[in-house]
């Protein structure tokens, strides 16, 4: 067996610390996922699916910003099996509203099935669709937005999020991991196969697009929940 990585140890040991994961089932299920679902894809399988559930420390980090904060509109790019939606429920409380999008139907179908076997029916709203539209049709204003969709560059629908967000909300945005690898210049994984050449400069690019918004004061965090937390200053 591979030796755990720095990472997993990090992660494994912060959860242990926080008791457990709640939704730990749900997690291991969404891998199991992507996998099964690649094999109908094709080339490049895993990553069409990209059912890649998020941290435990992460989705717990955004635990306790969900409740200093007292978020009560939530909204997610990228709900895979349901995975944060479900910790996000979670940590909002029972009387809060939580909206995820996923453009494939089996991912919001399994999301489903797990919330209500979790006990959560009702408390999120699943909109399959590619987000792009769905923001559309969607008003604000959320007090949060988690953005777990994007990957390499600038979505497309990114002002969009800045839009339907309140001012002081935040916009929460995973996988900036990436902006790690393209600093450092030491990437783990080959990101060029899935996200072409120029994707050390498109995160870079994003990144800058991120801090140099106008409307948006922007830290990342890094290791080991690889998130960028960004509020909304004004409208
Ligand atoms: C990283 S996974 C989400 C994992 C989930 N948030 C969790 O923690 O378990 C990304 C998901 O977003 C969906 N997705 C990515 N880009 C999207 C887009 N532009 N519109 C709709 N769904 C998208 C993919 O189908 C995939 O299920």
């Amino acid at each position: 067996m591979a030796e755990p990585t720095d990472s997993q140890l990090i992660s494994d040991y912060l959860v242990d610390l926080y008791g457990a994961d709640p939704f730990a089932h749900v997690r291991v299920a969404s891998n199991a996922h992507r996998v099964e679902h690649a094999a109908s894809l094709g080339r490049g399988g895993e990553q069409t699916c990209g059912v890649y559930p998020s941290d435990a420390p992460k989705m717990r980090l955004l635990a306790t910003v969900l409740r200093a904060t007292g978020a009560q509109r939530i909204l997610e790019i990228g709900c895979g099996l349901g995975y944060s939606a479900l910790w996000l429920a979670e940590a909002a409380g029972p009387r809060a509203s939580i909206e995820t999008i996923d453009r494939f139907p089996d991912h919001i179908e399994l999301a489903m099935r797990e919330t209500e076997d979790l006990g959560f029916a009702g408390r999120i709203e699943f909109h399959q669709g590619e987000a792009q539209e769905i923001l559309l049709r969607l008003s604000g204003p959320y007090d949060l937005i988690h953005d777990d969709g994007w990957f390499a560059e600038e979505p497309p629908y990114f002002q969009r999020m800045v839009d339907l967000l309140r001012p002081g909300g935040l916009l929460v945005m995973s996988n900036w991991f990436l902006l790690g690898h393209a600093t450092t210049d030491k990437p783990e994984v080959d990101w060029s196969q899935f996200a072409g050449p120029d994707w050390a400069t498109n995160v870079k690019a994003y990144a800058r697009r991120l801090t140099s918004h106008p409307q948006l004061h922007v830290s990342f965090i890094m290791q080991p929940a690889w998130l960028a937390l960004a509020c909304k200053l004004h409208q």
